[in-house]
């Protein structure tokens, strides 16, 4: 049932080529230059009048929603807030008929994002969801959809939920950017074409394994790690942190990197492991100078770059390469040797990786 793999998890990670293929199958079709999807189709109008779009989910589905914001904002052009989905049922949001719910959940069932998509059709708001399992209550719930077909995900650890997640999130920025005109036939092409390359770089990601778990034994002792990541990948720094956390009981936090000198710095001496997201799109400069003030207080940096990058290979510990793709594809590839670090952790320090202590893989109670 574990597919010739250890645990569920390290599965699941390895699906993940196939799983983003799947969700794009039907869905993005690269010759015609088209993006269709049921469910926005139909409710075309809806999207395109929308005065914002909220975004309500938790742990790692929240995640995915931070991601979507810079697609949807940087692509589609339209206002996205994304919530806490607790914190957003109890706080008496101001919800118009003009906006649309995205609520995102791997079960469907999580019982503070089905509150918050009911309070919200309550005040008339439009719903879709992005689950996936089928005909979860989430999906039902919903006046629209479209679900992520990452098969089954079994370890409590989300994985190939986030990727795909981040997918078809993807898919849908770009449709509405096209049918807004936000984005440029050409620049939309050339999505699609790196859309579908996605799965050969995962693929290629996955390929660090070995190279990830010899870090892995290095910091498998460590009481503390951080996270960082700027614009697109900040998201991930936050994410990582959480598989960290969740896996391996280490202390983990994930930050926006320009935010360490506002406190967590302080924090940082040779006992301190920082992983940082510095891949050559995106802030890299600026990313490097973070890098550079780490370096000057002894932490230890495990850094993720670009395949063939130099100038972080000078000043980090250790680097863990990834195939290039366009910035706002990053997070599908970055996320990877996340996943992949947690789980090598976890496992060395002889964690129960698939059922982490404490944790449901679905949480039905609020
Ligand atoms: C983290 C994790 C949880 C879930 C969260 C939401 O690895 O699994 O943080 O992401 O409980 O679950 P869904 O997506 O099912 O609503």
């Amino acid at each position: 049932e574990k597919g010739g793999y250890d645990h569920f998890m390290l599965k699941e990670i390895h699906e993940q080529p196939k799983a983003i293929t799947d969700t794009y199958r039907g869905r993005l079709l690269r010759n015609e230059a088209i993006i269709k999807m049921a469910g926005v189709e139909d409710n075309m109008k809806k999207f395109l009048n929308a005065n914002r779009i909220i975004i309500v989910a938790c742990g790692t589905s929240w995640h995915a929603g931070l991601v979507a914001e810079y697609i949807f904002e940087d692509l589609a052009r339209i206002p996205v807030e994304v919530e806490y989905a607790s914190e957003f049922r109890y706080r008496n949001p101001v919800i118009t008929e003009n906006d649309i719910v995205i609520a995102i959940s791997q079960s469907g069932e999580t019982a503070d994002t089905l509150a918050a998509i009911k309070l919200a059709k309550s005040k008339g708001a439009f719903v879709f969801g992005v689950c996936n399992v089928v005909g979860s209550s989430i999906a039902r719930e919903a006046d629209a959809g479209a679900y992520t077909h990452a098969g089954p995900e079994i370890g409590v650890a989300s994985t190939k939920a986030f990727t795909t997640q981040i997918t078809i999130l993807t898919l849908i920025a770009l449709r509405l950017a096209r049918a807004k005109g936000t984005i440029s036939s050409s620049d939309f092409r050339h999505y699609l074409l790196e859309l579908e390359m996605i799965p050969g770089k995962v693929e290629k990601a996955l390929q660090a394994d070995a190279h990830i778990k010899m870090i892995a034994d290095i910091y498998k002792d460590s009481r503390n790690c951080l996270y960082l990541g700027r614009g697109y990948n900040f998201p991930v720094a936050l994410e990582g942190a959480l598989k960290l956390k969740e896996i391996s009981y280490i202390h983990a936090e994930g930050y926006p990197a320009a935010e360490m000198k506002h406190g967590p710095i302080a924090l940082i001496d040779e006992n301190m492991p920082i992983v940082v997201i510095a891949t050559k799109k995106g802030h890299y400069d600026k990313v490097v100078s973070n890098i550079q003030e780490i370096k000057a207080r002894k932490g230890k940096i495990i850094a993720i770059v670009t395949e063939g990058d130099e100038q972080v290979r000078e000043l980090a510990d250790h680097v863990i390469e990834v195939p290039e793709t366009m910035e706002a594809l990053s997070p599908l590839i970055t996320t990877i040797p996340l996943q992949l670090l947690s789980y090598h952790i976890a496992v060395l320090l002889g964690k129960n990786v698939d059922q982490p202590r404490n944790l449901a893989k679905s949480v039905t109670v609020e």
